[in-house]
């Protein structure tokens, strides 16, 4: 039987996490599955699969997505970065991550990795947050475990040593 255009695999090349990576997705394969079970990537989390819950939230060309509402041949030519990016090697935590376990910010875990994501890309432009930029932030983000509280102090906590490593490099660069 001939073969519907609509069933042809598409190949996909892409940036992850700074590297050069492809794989083939079916035209209506999402990002998620395809980060998840083509690539490997299985730290972006599934949850609603609806756009709701943010466990799924990856950066896609510099914008906050939710990876379960694209479909994975959007993303090719496209720069994504993912919950893997944000540890400096295998044995050491990034800065968020760290403050989280500090913090005890997570218990399953199963919210974490999105909520890490969407941190990670807000503290980039929003270098000194009050709690209710943080608390803004999560509003997009569901957590059934924590009660947001821990989650606020590691961001916060977080964001101060982000911004005094800055000054520290600046103040050396000087
Ligand atoms: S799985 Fe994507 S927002 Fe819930
Ligand atoms: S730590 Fe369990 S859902 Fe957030």
């Amino acid at each position: 039987m001939r073969r519907l255009q609509s069933d042809r695999r598409h190949h996909i090349r892409f940036t992850l996490n700074g590297s050069a990576a492809h794989g083939e997705a079916e035209p209506r394969m999402l990002l998620t599955d395809f980060l998840r079970h083509q690539i490997g990537a299985t730290g972006t989390h599934v949850g609603c699969e609806h756009g709701v819950c943010g466990a799924c939230t990856v950066v896609v060309d510099g914008m906050i997505t939710r990876a379960c509402l694209m479909l994975a041949v959007q993303i090719d030519g496209s720069e994504v970065r993912t919950v893997e990016d944000l540890a400096p090697s295998r044995d050491r935590l990034g800065v968020l991550q760290s403050a989280f376990k500090r913090h005890h910010a997570l218990q399953c875990g199963f919210c974490t990795a999105g909520i890490l994501m969407s941190l990670d890309h807000f503290l980039r432009d929003h270098p000194a947050p009050d709690e209710g930029d943080i608390r803004d932030l999560l509003s997009g983000h569901l957590c059934r475990c924590t009660g947001y509280t821990p989650i606020v102090r590691a961001a916060l906590d977080a964001a101060r040593e982000l911004a005094g490593s800055s000054t520290n490099e600046e103040n050396t660069h000087a």
